[in-house]
């Protein structure tokens, strides 16, 4: 299991002392956000971009403390462009995604987008017309649908294979001409967002070199010159061997090599990561409100559930999780003793189990179980209004005291 900094172990106790009904939160580490940014952007070659995926977290507080630290958003919606105008005196944003509304490339186009994400013929003709209608040049990459070995794919592919994202190999040609034909198009390069869920550096690396070398192959082919080249984000989260992370420090070593190469100087690289950027600094927190037997299966059924933290179902892994011994009136025996539960929510429905099989030395009633690696894909992809329960407590660390 990873270290869980004293602090958070801490605040979640003080959190539950503060509560008259049993707790359930998400925790944000804030501090150990700020050094894990501090650190990716310190590693990274100066030609390369990191850009935040705000569908990861946008959490106003997240995204703020996260904006501070990366070069710019990518947004997928006119949602998300509306939480980022606060932002966008400071930060550059650019906008991908399938199924862009024409009201959504005008906003962004009014917000002076820094490259739109072009998805399909269909969606370049659509902001063609718009830019026309405007008279405004809009700065585009062209999303593609990459053929892959197989070998670099992963559970979560999104490139290579049939999906609804990016360009088709065999169509991109004429997507290319329409593109450089058209003067209210500025085609600056392309995009890549192939997968997501890569744990291992080297298999990333290698992806890397693959679109790199595809891409720029493209763009002699087609006589353009290479402006801007995004390489997506995708970075895993090792949630079910969780002292097993990414090995950041190889990556950045094989990305200052993979960015040496001729042809690419000059050319900006960018990655618009999300999970890897705040997954870390979350964590969440359920309190013990009921421990049963059910046909040989220890079950401890916890104040919250999957309709706040979705995550594990979602990814489809029983997530880790550490239990703090809570200090309150409301913990009562008897205690569980070197136990395997499984811990259930509040929902009616059997899939609301948020970890199996899992061990525990010690659990009472009252107890608090802490999730770590809840920053990202959490409590804003869960279905939050199923059974009408109250949102859960949202506290922010701001020191290690
Ligand atoms: C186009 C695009 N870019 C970036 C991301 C962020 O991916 P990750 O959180 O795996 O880094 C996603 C996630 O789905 C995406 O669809």
């Amino acid at each position: 299991m990873i270290e869980i900094p004293q602090a958070v172990k801490q605040a979640a106790l003080e959190l539950q002392q503060s509560q008259t009904d049993p707790l359930a939160a998400y925790i944000y580490d804030l501090p150990a956000l700020d050094s894990h940014l501090q650190r990716l952007q310190a590693d990274l070659p100066n030609q390369v971009e990191l850009f935040y995926a705000v569908k990861a977290n946008p959490n106003p507080v997240i995204l703020q403390r996260v904006a501070a630290q990366v070069d710019g958003l990518e947004i997928a919606s006119g949602g998300e462009l509306e939480l980022i105008t606060p932002l966008l005196a400071d930060k550059p944003f650019i906008f991908g995604g399938p199924g862009k509304l024409d009201s959504d490339i005008t906003a962004a186009l009014e917000q002076g987008v820094e490259a739109l994400h072009v998805e399909s013929a269909g969606e370049l003709e659509r902001l063609i017309a718009q830019a026309e209608a405007r008279q405004q040049v809009a700065p585009v990459l062209l999303r593609i649908n990459l053929s892959l070995p197989e070998s670099m794919r992963t559970r979560l592919t999104m490139a290579g294979c049939a999906t609804a994202f990016g360009i088709d190999p065999q169509a991109l040609p004429a997507v290319i001409e329409r593109a450089q034909a058209s003067r209210w198009i500025e085609l600056q390069g392309f995009h890549v967002h192939a997968l997501s869920h890569q744990l291992d550096a080297e298999r990333h690396l290698q992806l890397l070199g693959h679109i790199l070398q595809s891409c720029q192959q493209l763009a002699q082919q087609h006589g353009l010159a290479l402006k801007t080249l995004n390489l997506g984000g995708g970075i895993g989260i090792n949630y079910r061997q969780p002292e097993q992370q990414y090995d950041w420090s190889r990556f950045a070593e094989g990305l200052h090599e993979l960015v040496a190469q001729p042809g690419l100087q000059g050319v900006r690289l960018r990655f618009e990561m999300g999970r890897y950027l705040t997954a870390f600094c979350g964590y969440y927190l359920m309190e013990v409100l009921d421990l049963k037997q059910n046909h040989g299966q220890q079950f401890a059924i916890c104040r919250g559930g999957t309709h706040q933290f979705r995550l594990p179902p979602a990814q489809g892994h029983s997530h880790p999780f550490v239990v703090l011994t809570g200090t309150g009136e409301r913990r009562r025996g008897p205690e569980l003793q070197q136990a395997r539960i499984s811990v259930a929510g509040q929902l009616c429905t059997p899939k609301d189990i948020l970890a199996s099989d899992s061990l525990v030395e010690r659990l009472a009633v009252g107890d608090l179980l802490l999730f770590p690696l809840a920053g990202a894909y959490a409590w804003n992809i869960s279905h939050q209004n199923f059974l009408c329960h109250p949102a859960p407590v949202f506290h922010y660390l701001e020191a290690h005291g």
